[in-house]
């Protein structure tokens, strides 16, 4: 059965969220916290290996009480179950959305079109972990009889990003592969990876859950080419291997029909890493730690089906920033892990979230008159203190935030990891708390700072404070938190997407670009330019004649 359909905006907790809004929006969090001694556990939750603290929000009771209405009201319960249990809530691709059940329990019993999907998910698990034992045993070899020392992922958006950022999140567990990702078309990607393999010694993983994906079939037949310069034909078997579901094209691309691992159409591509897309990370740190991460999703997702909402860590995430995207007027959000393994988070949840809830049109087909997705952008601290941070600070934009940061470090290096940590606790502080100008004014007196520069300067070291933050504070970076955090976040962008009353698991926008290159590179190969706007005919001309 599809979601239901309700424009969020014509309901009774909507409008009381708008009026409960007017008396909000310029509250003082630190009025709140002084008010509240028990607000810090109030607003917390505590789930397994997760701290969430978010009572450094904009907020009190009655925020989160309509919050939770309006998520009662839009019926996100019934929703909930209609995605696990894999109903067709794609209903503009017509499929269900069953990213979960690859990660679900083998004794789990999920229908799609009448047959019980879990245990073929667990076959093609099975193929992963024996073709990754064979390959990290050096068993499987190349055609010169050599172990494999590198892998090569080839894929492009979700084929690529979910399989990079965990690799690089769980370097720590990585073993002896080197892993490399070519994506772009840009011929100069695929050469600076080329540049470093050996051909006898590499293993290539095509991923294109359709096959059909410009970027990838070229850089795929870039690299068999480099390939057969040192192999013969029949090499390609041992040294290719896809992940696809059109299995038609790959075996007549000239892989072996028994190096293709399936996927499913109702995996979306930028929830697929938890499919044979991660192939690759399972390969670079070893299958047990490949079905760990699958675990953690799992946990995530018990604790999405079950905790109710006022204790439910995607529900509330969500709810918060629907709070201050449609009723503060946020445009994105900043996303900022205190590792460095969590580089690729960012990228990684901008596809899966504006791939996603970039949508202006509702579930009833009307273009929706209130915001949808958030924009998701950031980097690891304390890095990004260095870049960005002054805007956050003092800048004249909302962006809430969310820190992730980790008890301990993978290292153990205690000196680096206590002063990694006291930035992280010290920005969501000083962005709740400001500085006042008495405070900037005691500090000029305590350096004597003259009275006219000290008026000058005054009105520039002055913080307003009460931005908004979230603090996810995690045990440890393993590939079990690794996997709940990003079924965290996928959640995250279910319920949005509930709560915004649109389709949030297809990708319509990205099509128009993909027709148009491909009109526009056969012009630039005959040479003739069709009728375009003027600036884009000048620009044509121009590289046609530069070339
Ligand atoms: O960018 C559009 C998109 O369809 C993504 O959703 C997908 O992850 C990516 O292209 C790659 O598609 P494929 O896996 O079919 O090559």
């Amino acid at each position: 059965m599809a979601l239901q359909t309700t424009n969020p905006t014509t309901t009774q907790a909507w409008q009381k969220l708008q009026k409960h809004f007017e008396t909000m929006q310029n509250a003082s969090m630190k009025t709140m916290f002084k008010e509240n001694n028990s607000r810090a556990t109030q607003f917390h939750l505590q789930w397994n290996e997760f701290l969430v603290d978010y009572s450094k929000n904009i907020i009190n009771q009655e925020t989160m009480n309509l919050l939770l209405e309006l998520a009662d009201e839009l019926q996100l319960k019934d929703a909930i179950v209609k995605y696990f249990e894999g109903d067709s809530i794609n209903q503009t691709e017509d499929r269900a959305v069953l990213h979960t059940a690859l990660r679900a329990l083998a004794t789990s019993n999920i229908i799609v079109e009448g047959e019980n999907v879990v245990p073929e998910i667990y076959e093609v698990k099975n193929k992963i972990e024996s073709f990754t034992n064979e390959v990290v045993n050096g068993v499987r070899k190349g055609f010169t009889g050599k172990a494999f020392t590198d892998i090569v992922n080839i894929g492009i958006g979700g084929s690529d990003l979910g399989p990079v950022m965990a690799v690089e999140a769980l370097q720590y567990y990585k073993n002896h592969l080197n892993v490399h990702f070519v994506s772009n078309v840009d011929g100069d990607h695929v050469n600076e990876i080329i540049k470093k393999l050996n051909p006898e010694t590499t293993l290539f993983v095509i991923v294109s859950k359709t096959f059909t994906t410009q970027e990838t079939l070229t850089n795929s037949e870039t690299i068999r080419t480099w390939f057969l310069q040192s192999a013969k034909q029949d090499d390609v078997a041992k040294h290719f291997v896809a992940v696809s579901t059109n299995i038609k094209n790959v075996t007549e691309f000239g892989i072996n029909e028994n190096n293709v691992f399936p996927m499913w159409d109702w995996v979306g591509g930028r929830f697929s890493l938890w499919s044979a897309v991660g192939l690759s990370i399972s390969l670079a740190v070893g299958f047990d730690n490949f079905d760990k991460l699958l675990k953690g999703a799992n946990e995530m997702d018990e604790h999405f089906k079950t905790a109710n909402f006022d204790k439910n860590i995607p529900v509330i995430l969500a709810l918060l920033s629907v709070w201050y995207n449609n009723f503060f007027g946020a445009e994105s959000e900043a996303l900022i892990p205190y590792t460095q393994y969590l580089q690729k988070l960012a990228p990684y949840l901008q596809q899966g979230t504006m791939e996603s809830n970039g949508k202006s049109v509702g579930r009833d087909g009307n273009p929706v008159k209130y915001q949808t997705g958030t924009i998701i952008w950031g980097e690891p601290g304390t890095n990004s203190q260095h870049a960005f941070f002054q805007l956050i600070h003092q800048g004249t934009k909302l962006i809430p935030t969310d820190f992730i940061g980790f008890v301990k470090p993978l290292y153990g290096n205690e000196d680096h990891h206590d002063k990694l940590m006291s930035n992280f606790f010290a920005q969501t502080e000083a962005l709740l708390n400001g500085k006042t100008e008495a405070q900037v004014q005691a500090e000029f007196d305590k350096q004597g700072v003259s009275p006219e520069r000290a008026a000058f300067l005054l009105p520039f070291k002055v913080f307003t404070g009460n931005k908004p933050t979230n603090t996810l504070l995690i045990q440890k970076l393993t590939p079990e938190t690794l996997g709940s955090l990003v079924a965290l976040y996928e959640h995250k962008i279910f319920v949005q997407g509930v709560i915004w009353n649109i389709f949030s698991f297809d990708q319509w926008g990205v099509e128009l670009g993909k027709q148009l290159a491909t009109s526009i590179l056969s012009e630039i190969n005959s040479e003739k330019i069709n009728d375009h706007d003027s600036s884009t005919t000048s620009l044509l001309s121009h590289y046609i004649k530069n070339k």
